[in-house]
């Protein structure tokens, strides 16, 4: 038996990086996982899952969307009868200097990284709740990805840390609502490092060369080495089980010692 074996999970931004790893690594565990993503090669993704011998299937979805949120919500509650993890995955870094950040640059990277995760659990709460029996430890889990730029500023990413930090606090409001409401449901979130993944090719202000992740984690990660989408897949995975029943609001940070200390 795989440790999600049974529970349907919803993953957002699951076409690349840590969210293809997430939905990956979630439906080898035994979930049956609905991938989403505004770019149409997450249906590949789903594909290579079926593949494996996995449950999967892509929906096309701009988390934005508060409509496309509904309609794939009300999909789940007819194709799969139930919603028991969401992973609010999906995310954009918006890199600039304050003082040259237009106000719809600043727009856009709030509406995909906050206004997308509020949607998301706005949107699946109701069936999360329907599914969720109020069981201690084993009703449904979300997962928010923030980031260590939740946690502490940086400059030329000042719009997305404002974004991450937000959705650090959305998190813990979530999980106590849900604790007061005893739904059962808990609500963690993740706050990965220097992850390899083509959103590097978003966050170096006013360059043309890429990010070198091997130079950046050699200078600035104790374990010296940069981290894998599956680091941060196998947490995900270990929060969207029964084996963190006893965990809400917790904010866990996957960064190799980043924001420990320096060596
Ligand atoms: N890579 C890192 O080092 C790192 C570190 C900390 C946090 N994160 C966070 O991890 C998450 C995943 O990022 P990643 O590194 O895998 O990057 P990525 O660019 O590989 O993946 C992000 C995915 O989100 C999708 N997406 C973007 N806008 C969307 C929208 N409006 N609706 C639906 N999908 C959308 C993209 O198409 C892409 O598939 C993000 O929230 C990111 O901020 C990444």
């Amino acid at each position: 038996m795989g440790r999600v074996a049974g529970k349907v999970a919803l993953v957002t931004g699951a076409a690349s990086g840590i969210g293809r790893a997430c939905a990956e690594v979630l439906a080898r565990e035994g979930a049956s996982v609905v991938l989403t993503d505004v770019q149409g090669s997450g249906e590949d993704v789903a594909a290579g899952i079926v593949k494996a011998g996995g449950k999967a299937r892509f929906v096309g979805h701009d988390v934005t969307s508060e409509s496309e949120w509904k309609s794939i919500v009300a999909g789940i509650e007819k194709a799969e009868g139930r919603l028991d993890v969401l992973v609010n995955n999906a995310g954009i870094a918006v890199a600039g200097l304050i003082h040259e950040l237009s106000l719809d640059e600043w727009r856009r990277q709030m509406a995909v990284n906050v206004d997308g995760v509020f949607l998301g659990v706005k949107s699946s709460l109701p069936l999360m709740r329907q599914t969720s029996k109020a069981e201690v430890g084993k009703a449904g889990s979300i997962v928010n990805i923030s980031s260590i730029a939740g946690l502490r500023g940086a400059a030329n990413l000042s719009a997305y840390c404002t974004s991450k930090g937000a959705v650090r606090l959305f998190t813990k409001s979530v999980a106590i609502e849900c604790a007061a409401m005893q739904d059962g449901i808990r609500c963690n979130s993740v706050h990965p490092g220097l992850i390899e993944t083509p959103i590097w090719g978003q966050v170096v202000p006013g360059s043309n060369e890429p990010m070198d992740l091997d130079a950046a984690a050699a200078m600035r990660v104790p374990v010296r080495r940069k981290g894998w989408p599956e680091d941060i897949a196998k947490v995900v995975l270990f929060l969207a089980s029964d084996d963190s029943g006893y965990m809400t609001g917790e904010e866990v940070v996957v960064d190799g010692g980043m924001t420990v200390g320096s060596v």
